[in-house]
């Protein structure tokens, strides 16, 4: 059986951010719902991961998934993992929560493939901040704020990713 572009047509998105237990769990968690809401799931694939290696194998922090649960996304399920060089080839999309990320992102990417890494609130434009701000030394307030982001962001790469690939029709 021959497959349509359409019908094979896998896209892989990677978030990452420091720890893989704060915000790249969360923006996954939101993007993923978005994802499945718009009936692609068989079309877009995700993951998440962190440059740092403090927390590989723990799920989210568990204030994360408390705010993520009130807003009906399990992520309780996900487990922390560090960045590695496959995930340059692997993903067509890499994610970053902020600039730090993008940084220590583009200071490991080899040559002819920093144009799949960009920073999420890129893709809400309108936003007042660049960064996805770090909750984990802050109090709950900061987990509803990433998902407040996530939310906005999540929308706008959907968006740009359904236009580059013709799954928008
Ligand atoms: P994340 O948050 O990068 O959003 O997962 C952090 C989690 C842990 C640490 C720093 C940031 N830490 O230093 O352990």
């Amino acid at each position: 059986m021959i497959l349509s572009y359409r019908e094979a047509l896998l896209v892989k998105v990677l978030f990452i951010c420091l720890g893989n237990i704060c915000r790249s769990p969360t923006a996954e968690g939101v993007f993923a719902h978005k994802v499945a809401r718009a009936d692609l799931s068989g079309h877009i694939s995700t993951d998440s991961c962190g440059t740092a290696r403090y927390h590989i194998g723990k799920p989210p922090d568990t204030r994360a998934c408390q705010a993520a649960a009130r807003r009906g996304i399990d992520i309780t399920g996900l487990r922390a993992r560090q960045l590695c060089q496959d995930d340059f080839t692997r993903f067509d999309y890499l994610i970053a929560m902020d600039g730090d990320n993008v940084m220590d992102i583009k200071a490991v990417c080899p040559p002819g493939l920093h144009d799949r890494v960009s920073r999420f609130l890129d893709f809400a434009p309108k936003l007042a901040t660049d960064d996805v701000p770090d909750p984990y030394y802050g109090g709950p307030h900061g987990f509803e704020t990433v998902l407040d982001l996530s939310e906005k962001a999540a929308a706008g790469l959907l968006a740009r990713i359904c236009q580059e690939h013709g799954l928008d029709d």
